[in-house]
């Protein structure tokens, strides 16, 4: 459990066998977003086990990872790019594009995202918010920079990662 009590990783397994990583208390509307993704499961995307609104159960990945050649930032690259993807083309804004979001799963040897705290819901076909995230550092960053826009604000943050990403090589 961290500080505020608000993460745990568990000693014991849940009915599935597996050992699980718990973050207790979601906001309602980082519940809903996880509700959507446990029915639209995605190999870049962490595997929620029980979901409710106290708290979320999903795998234990390696948030430790060292990204410490080209091949492996590009490999990262292209595995959040799938997760993006499917998350825009399922109504989920992700926005808060960083590494410390990202885990590395051993087992199945791809990276995947958590964390869906700052994370919005839009409508495919308005582009426009059906449940804007709160507004936090990314989500100013792309607003300072004149873009406004769900998608938009996005990707800003999604090709910055890329850029600090890349600007180690
Ligand atoms: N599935 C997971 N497996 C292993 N560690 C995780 C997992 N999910 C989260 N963590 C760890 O807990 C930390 C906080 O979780 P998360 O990113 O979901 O919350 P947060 O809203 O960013 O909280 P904080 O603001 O305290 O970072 C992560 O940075 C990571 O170290
Ligand atoms: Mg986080």
């Amino acid at each position: 459990m961290d500080k505020d009590g608000q993460f745990e990783v568990s000693n014991f397994k849940n009915a599935l066998g597996k050992y699980y990583f718990r973050k207790v208390g979601p906001s309602s509307l980082e519940f809903k977003i996880a509700t959507i993704i446990s029915k639209i499961p995605h190999p870049n995307i962490v595997n929620f086990f029980v979901i409710n609104s106290i708290s979320l159960d999903m795998e234990i990945l390696d948030t430790e990872f060292q990204i410490s050649n080209e091949a492996k930032a590009l490999k990262l690259i292209t595995d959040m790019k799938n997760a993006r993807n499917h998350l825009l083309s399922n109504g989920i804004v992700y926005i808060d594009w960083k590494l410390d979001n990202i885990g590395w799963s051993e087992e199945e040897q791809v990276f995947k995202l958590f964390d869906f705290d700052v994370s919005g819901i839009y409508d495919i076909k308005t582009s426009r918010w059906i449940n804007e995230p709160e507004k936090y550092f990314a989500y100013n960053l792309a607003v300072k920079n004149n873009i406004t826009d769900p998608i938009g604000i996005d990707s800003f943050n999604f090709n910055k990662m890329v850029d600090e990403l890349l600007m180690e090589f």
